[in-house]
């Protein structure tokens, strides 16, 4: 259908889970991530973040991220890989350090090569660069860009570019999914990139919906085209669709139909080539620890019934 090339749901590696106070082992879930049937597609959560792929400078441990690789590897599954350079879950070590530029450049020149070359030949994408927009558009005032500017940008993707040149590059943010200020932002970053003769293949819509307020598919339609046109193509890399608690009929159809619209989307746009869930089993969703009073934004309910907005999915693909 169209461009699609997967559906996927990204996953969090047992340890992770544990340190959450999450049970460890669920077995149905671990059967429901590894049914081709079910997903072609997977990206770890947590596992390839700085915080712990690189805790201290210097000092690589892929430990996490191998768990999800392996998972991918063993059962077919793509994998989407999560990411490089971005201001959150970093560790404290690049975050607590005046950085003079060229010291700052060699930090990220060094993680990048390093993370990218542990997993070269394992990821379909990369997201390189993870929100380095704020909502007007402009860019976030994170370490990376009050030392350096926009120029970590490109220096993010030029190196990512010679580590693996066969690996996908995506930008990637949340808030992307209507024409407005910020995916106006993320155009200026793919020309910047592409006028600066770097390479970027991909813009990626995290697309952390809510259920009351989503944006419509001809919104969704329409920004995709705008990325389209200069050339990249498009992934859902996030979605999930939070509802405010407690639950009712009307907030499930809502969401119900935002699925159906983001999936509908993606597949009616031939630069789309891919959704990601971001986790598919709502006890280990992200979204009620980071929005208090919201939750069940994923497919399967705490017994693994699942909900209408799976069938939502379903019908628009
Ligand atoms: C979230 C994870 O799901 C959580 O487990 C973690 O505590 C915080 O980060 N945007 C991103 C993702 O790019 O990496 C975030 O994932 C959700 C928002």
């Amino acid at each position: 259908k169209a461009g699609l090339k997967y559906f996927g749901a990204a996953t969090d590696s047992p340890g992770q889970r544990e340190r959450a106070g999450l049970e460890a082992s669920y077995a149905q879930y671990d059967a429901i991530l590894r049914d081709n049937n079910e997903f072609g597609q997977t990206t770890p959560t947590n596992g390839q973040k700085w915080l712990f792929t690189e805790p201290e400078q210097g000092v690589f441990n892929f430990t996490e991220g191998d768990i999800v690789t392996s998972i991918a590897q063993e059962n077919g599954l793509i994998q989407r890989c999560h990411a490089l350079v971005w201001h959150s879950q970093l560790a404290p070590w690049v975050e607590s350090t005046n950085w003079t530029a060229d010291a700052l450049r060699d930090v990220i020149v060094n993680h990048v090569t390093k993370v990218m070359e542990h997993y070269k030949g394992k990821c379909y994408a990369w997201d390189v660069v993870n929100e380095a927009l704020n909502e007007d558009g402009t860019y976030r005032e994170s370490v990376f860009y009050q030392t350096l500017g926009e120029e970590y940008l490109k220096l993010a993707f030029s190196t990512a570019a010679k580590v693996d040149p066969d690996v996908k590059l995506y930008y990637n943010d949340y808030n992307l999914e209507s024409p407005g200020n910020k995916s106006e932002g993320a155009v200026r970053i793919v020309k910047l990139l592409k006028d600066s003769g770097i390479k970027i293949d991909g813009v990626g819509l995290q697309a952390h919906h809510v259920a009351s307020r989503p944006p419509t598919l001809d919104q969704q339609i329409a920004v995709i085209q705008s990325y389209a046109a200069l050339g990249v193509e498009v992934a859902y890399t996030e979605l999930d669709v939070r509802v405010e608690l407690p639950l009712n009929s009307t907030s499930l159809e809502w969401q119900k139909q935002a699925y159906k619209n983001a999936v509908g989307a993606c597949v009616q746009s031939p630069a789309c080539v891919g959704i990601t869930i971001w986790d598919f089993y709502d006890p280990f969703s992200w979204v009620p620890a980071v929005f208090p009073g919201e939750g069940n934004a994923l497919l399967w309910f705490e017994d693994f019934s699942k909900h209408p907005a799976y069938y939502g999915a379903i019908e628009a693909l």
